[in-house]
């Protein structure tokens, strides 16, 4: 007999999944196994039993959690396997400290997107799918997409910027890669989630305009295109109403009008009732039983949920697990990523990266007959920086640095991590002749003086949990920079930053690279974009601002009042810039390259954009050409806004036509429904937001 006959027979004779089955629409699957269920089993999995390594309540089966962030135990008798939930937005998180539990660093979610490459953003997704999968987990919760609204966010690093149509973009690309390896992906936090102060008890005001066109549009955009399983609620209220309960956002605006057919689950610990968050669309209480226990059953036996409900909050978990994969092929058991592999498509990712936000007297690349290099500051002789809070990596080989407090909790510890990836070294690699010296502290200078070159590594820790309060570098970092480059004019400066910072001194430095938090790869891309090994094509995602004074929240530190007026309205990011006439110190945007692009005939056709982009340099480069719209002045809109950009790469000397397609939807207002405004549409391609090349009238008769 043979063996694939011996396998059917098998399979027949357990009564396992048959192919036919197996065919069957994941809800149609999902539903059946629903009405085999008992009521207990599907109050079983709408609720969370741990956190991290932390059983929450006596349930049986929470020891087989992965101590992961969170776990609802499967149903072996129903082939419902173990759902084990791990962070991830630069990596595979680890806040139950698991033996198997170091993952590759990529860089953060908001350095990834600089490359406005939804293909890098999949194969980051597929990078993180694949190694939260070899730990043994089913799904994973990446995927921020809110706004940067407020600058100092301590979790800016965590998401992609500040324009809806470019986080809407990157994070469906993102999450189609994560899914691809059979893990179901997250997108979080559903809605208006933009600062850390106060995040669980403020209620955001704002008005239905600025939330359809600018907050909720990234999930308008990336449900529906990723067919993500998982939506993570916000803390937050919005409007008055909790967003793990409120009707109008969960039920009619992201179930009934985005057509998200997944599960609907709370942040961790933003469940806060019963009946109206089980009737408002939550489908999953996280980490406790608080509401979603014994609480629901007794609601449900009472009538105050109706069965159907609960059935459809089982349904709506088991049928992304169904289409994702994971059901009819579970993860294997947990073991060790694959680290050399993981190092290596990081540092490729952080080449795509970077952005070269200054370079005077093109100063960079560097060159490899240089004699003498001074690297000063943050550890760049070990390590580069990474993010904290729930969002924390434990990095492959360990911290570089030894860490201040335990990475390894729940919440992610609250210090910095510096992944062990030597910017010094790969320097030192990179200009073999020269003698390349590491300083610190008070010797900096003196080193600087007696160098070709200086380079000041600077840094800017963030996470959750805590907004900064202002935006200047840390830690006297100014001073040492305005010291070193009085020491040596030849100065160049590298900011591993978690968003914007302010730089006064910027006009005595050669040269600015930012480097964000650039992961298990970053020493390596860094020396390599220094030296021009890499030509830097990443661009800016996010308005860096000249003061603080400037910035569309205001100055004063983020409020902790119980409702933060969303005063600016349409005004997020560079439209605040752009409508107030403010000139930022780097435009969203901007992004140098060691070669230089000319933009030359201009074509709009309705639903197109096209023109002609050559490089008129030395050397191959990749530019991020941008098309941005300005509505009819009666539109009331902000002066323009991105909607389309293309990525393309060209060699010294040549020339392409390329064409961006344009979405008639990044041409409509929201004024109580989606419109398309009559009138003269301006037509604007730029290498940067305040770098227009070319403009026009189109788009709409
Ligand atoms: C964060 C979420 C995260 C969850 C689990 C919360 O504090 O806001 O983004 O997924 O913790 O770690």
């Amino acid at each position: 007999m043979s063996v694939r006959r011996l396998v059917t027979i098998i399979v027949l004779l357990l009564g396992a999944a048959a192919p036919a089955h197996a065919a069957a629409p994941p809800d149609r699957r999902a539903e059946a196994l629903v009405a085999r269920m008992t009521l207990d089993e599907k109050i079983q999995l709408v609720h969370g039993v741990t956190l991290c390594f932390i059983p929450i309540g006596d349930f049986p089966g929470s020891d087989r959690s992965l101590r992961g962030d969170g776990f609802v135990p499967g149903i072996p008798r129903l082939g419902i396997p173990d759902i084990n939930y791990v962070g991830a937005g630069a990596g595979v998180t680890n806040c139950g400290a698991r033996e198997n539990g170091r993952s590759t660093v990529l860089p953060s979610p908001l350095a990834r997107a600089s490359s406005w490459s939804p293909e890098l953003a999949y194969g980051a997704g597929a990078l993180l799918g694949t190694e939260a999968r070899a730990q043994g987990f089913t799904t994973l919760l990446g995927g921020v997409s809110d706004l940067i609204r407020e600058p100092r966010w301590g979790r800016a690093f965590e998401t992609l910027g500040e324009d809806p149509v470019l986080n809407g973009t990157l994070v469906a690309a993102e999450l189609r890669g994560v899914q691809s390896r059979k893990v179901v992906a997250t997108i979080k936090h559903y809605a208006v989630n933009n600062q850390e102060t106060g995040r669980e008890t403020h209620t955001v005001e704002v008005d239905e305009r600025a939330l359809r066109e600018l907050h909720l549009l990234p999930y308008e955009i990336a449900v529906p295109a990723s067919g993500v399983g998982n939506v993570m609620c916000a803390y937050n209220r919005v409007n008055g109403v909790y967003a793990c309960e409120n009707d109008m956002l969960l039920n009619r605006i992201l179930k009934d009008e985005f057509g998200f057919q997944g599960q609907v689950q709370s942040d961790w610990g933003a469940t806060h009732s019963t009946v109206p968050a089980a009737l408002a669309g939550l489908d999953e209480e996280q980490f406790t039983s608080e509401f979603f226990g014994d609480a629901l059953k007794d609601a449900v036996q009472r009538g105050q949920v109706s069965i159907e409900r609960l059935d459809d909050m089982v349904r709506r978990k088991l049928r992304s697990l169904i289409a994702v994969g994971v059901l009819d092929d579970p993860p294997p058991s947990p073991g060790p990523v694959d680290a050399a592999r993981g190092v290596q498509a990081a540092e490729r990712i952080a080449e795509q990266s970077l952005v070269l936000l200054k370079n005077d007297g093109a100063a960079l690349p560097l060159r490899r007959s240089l004699r003498s290099i001074a690297v000063i500051g943050s550890h760049a002789d070990v390590g580069v920086l990474s993010g904290g809070g729930s969002a924390q990596v434990s990095p492959i080989g360990g911290p570089a640095v030894p860490p201040e407090c335990d990475p390894e909790t729940p919440g992610g510890g609250p210090c910095p991590v510096w992944v062990p990836s030597s910017p010094l070294q790969a320097i030192r690699a990179a200009a073999p002749r020269a003698a390349v010296r590491y300083a610190d502290g008070d010797d900096a200078p003196a080193l600087a003086a007696r160098s070709d070159v200086a380079i000041v590594f600077a840094h800017e820790w963030r996470s959750e949990f805590e907004d900064r309060t202002d935006l200047a570098l840390p830690d006297g970092q100014e001073a040492l920079i305005e010291r070193v480059a009085a020491a040596n004019p030849n100065t160049i400066v590298v900011l591993e930053t978690g968003g914007p910072v302010t730089m006064p001194w910027a006009g005595r430095v050669r040269a600015v690279l930012e480097a964000w938090y650039p992961g298990s790869g970053g020493g390596p891309a860094i020396a390599r974009t220094l030296f021009g090994d890499v030509n830097p094509a990443g661009k800016l995602t996010v308005t860096f601002p000249r003061r603080l004074d400037d910035i569309p929240t205001g100055p004063a530190p983020p409020s902790d009042g119980d409702a933060i007026p969303y005063a600016e309205g349409l005004l997020v990011g560079y439209r605040w810039y752009d409508a107030k006439r403010i000139a930022p110190q780097f435009p969203f945007g901007h992004g140098l390259s060691y070669t230089s692009y000319r933009y030359s005939d201009l074509r709009v056709e309705p639903g197109r954009v096209s023109f002609a982009i050559a490089n008129t340099g030395r050397r191959a480069g990749s530019e991020i050409a941008q098309v941005y719209v300005g509505l009819p002045r009666q539109a009331g809109e902000p002066p323009k806004r991105l909607v389309g950009w293309v990525r393309t790469e060209l060699r010294p000397g040549e020339t392409r036509r390329v064409s961006v397609a344009i979405d008639p939807a990044r041409l409509w207002v929201w004024d109580g429904g989606w419109k398309l405004l009559p009138g003269d549409y301006d037509v604007y391609v730029g290498a940067s937001s305040r770098d227009i090349r070319l403009r026009a009238r189109g788009l709409v008769d």
